[in-house]
């Protein structure tokens, strides 16, 4: 028998860019951004800002110059702007859509501009929705003010609204309420499956929410693989113009068994602890820093995401030019 030689496609660099299966595009990569008052650093997040109205126009400017394909907006309400039902999350002039029409404002549509849909960066009890006597999430009034918080959003200038709440049904009532205001144009990117993760840790402290208790009544349970499978099922059903899959690197599994029913493109987002773990051992000296960047959004791309959430967006994008 001959020797089979796999080796020989690994030889010289050319040879190996001649053989690779996929390319991470700068265009895929989405950066998360966050805004607040006023601007700080975010310990847990190296390099990861809460940027004021100004910074916000800067950074998104700077990410749009550098190639990245979106940027997806998150709001952080001063802590005296918190109450029970999070209604700064649709207010006219809450911090998330201040933050839109400034974005809009610097970026036009050069760029598409997304908002995270869900109430727990606005709750002072940071649940993603309503929370009833006796501590249950009340799935159908939350759903109703995500849909407010989606139409606002709207009509601050997002191209593309990004439900994250985990509460049934939320994708069609928000695509209906859209629809009903004349914005059937904005898109819906739904959080499709989306696990009760110990990896949004940094997250925490990036919106400055503290949870009461757990979420694991509406997010997934990392052990349910086929489970993740139907949530995006019911998206794509429900009107989801692409569905995503979150966290990315550990939930590989689930993004190729997504990847593999969408007919719409497919979304994954690299979360704040994938994030501070790699940041965190290369400051140590343990890992490669960019070798091990790249190579977790490369696998979360080979897996079968079309669209990659990562904080090392500009960065990334920025390497690859
Ligand atoms: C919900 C939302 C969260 C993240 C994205 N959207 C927080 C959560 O569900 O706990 C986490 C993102 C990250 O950890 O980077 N508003």
């Amino acid at each position: 028998m001959v020797q089979v030689r796999p080796r020989r496609l690994r030889t010289t660099p050319a040879m190996r860019r001649l053989v690779r299966e996929i390319e991470v595009r700068p265009s895929q990569l989405v950066l998360p951004m966050f805004v607040a008052e006023h601007g700080a650093d975010i310990s847990s997040m190296p390099g990861v800002r809460r940027h004021d109205l100004d910074g916000l126009k800067r950074a998104a400017e700077s990410a749009v110059a550098a190639g990245v394909g979106g940027l997806m907006l998150f709001g952080v309400p001063e802590d005296d702007d918190k109450d029970n039902f999070g209604s700064q999350g649709w207010a006219e002039d809450g911090i998330l859509q201040r933050g839109l029409s400034a974005v809009r404002e610097a970026v036009g549509d050069e760029t598409v501009v997304m908002a995270d849909t869900c109430l727990d960066e606005f709750t002072t009890h940071g649940h993603c929705g309503f929370v009833l006597e006796d501590g249950r999430v009340d799935n159908d009034a939350t759903v109703v003010a995500y849909t407010e918080m989606a139409l606002a959003q709207a009509a601050a200038g997002a191209h593309v609204v990004a439900p994250s709440g985990m509460m049934d049904g939320q994708v069609a009532a928000i695509r209906a309420g859209l629809d009903g205001a004349g914005f059937e144009d904005v898109s819906i990117l739904a959080y499709a499956a989306k696990y009760a993760s110990s990896f949004y840790g940094p997250f925490r402290e990036a919106v400055t929410s503290t949870l009461q208790g757990d979420r694991k009544t509406y997010q997934q349970d990392p052990a349910n693989r086929r489970e993740g499978v139907r949530e995006a099922a019911l998206d794509l059903n429900e009107g989801a113009d692409m569905v995503m899959v979150k966290p990315a690197g550990y939930y590989l599994d689930v993004l190729a068994d997504v990847a593999a029913i969408a007919d719409v493109p497919v979304a994954a987002y690299q979360v704040s602890g994938e994030h501070a773990m790699i940041e965190a051992a290369a400051e140590r000296g343990w890992i490669e820093r960019r070798r091990a960047v790249e190579e977790s959004v490369t696998a979360i791309v080979r897996a079968g995401a079309d669209i990659v959430l990562t904080y090392w967006a500009e960065e990334m994008a920025g390497w690859l030019k």
